[in-house]
């Protein structure tokens, strides 16, 4: 019986275990931000940038901060994990006329860390 019971234990704390090495790991996409956005983009608030700024991104419309110049088009989506995943992806298949002039994250796991560290769901 008491046998059993660890066993049930063990088991439970590898699939814990492995369910958290597959996430999106808000840790690393904090350093891959650094590197890949943080020139353009800050995400403390009220702090500008060439970019806008990404504080409370999560849920926001696309091309609403106050005061920033956007490109032309760049509205009609609000700001999830799809669609933040879709744009950095690729931005320019997002919006032609973006000025975000980024290529973009090719590795789709980047993307997810990045996306868990801005804290957009
Ligand atoms: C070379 C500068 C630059 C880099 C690098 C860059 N961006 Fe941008 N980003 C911009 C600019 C400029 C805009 C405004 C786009 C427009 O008006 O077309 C923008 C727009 C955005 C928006 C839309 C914000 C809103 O208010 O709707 C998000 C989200 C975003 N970028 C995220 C990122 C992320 C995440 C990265 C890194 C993976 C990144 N950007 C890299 C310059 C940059």
């Amino acid at each position: 019986m008491k046998h059993s019971l660890l066993i049930a234990g063990l088991g439970i704390v590898s699939l814990v275990a492995v369910n958290s090495a597959s996430a999106a790991d808000a840790a690393k996409g904090e350093a891959a931000f650094k590197k890949s956005c943080g020139a353009c983009h800050s995400v403390k608030a009220g702090e500008k940038k060439i970019g806008p700024n990404l504080a409370g991104i999560a849920g926001r419309a696309a091309g609403t901060e106050a005061g920033f110049k956007y490109s032309e088009g760049f509205t009609g989506v609000s700001w999830n994990a799809a669609t933040l995943d879709k744009y950095l992806a690729d931005p320019k298949a997002s919006f032609p006329k973006t000025k975000m002039t980024f290529a973009g994250v090719k590795d789709a796991a980047e993307r997810a860390d990045i996306i868990a560290f801005l804290g957009v769901k």
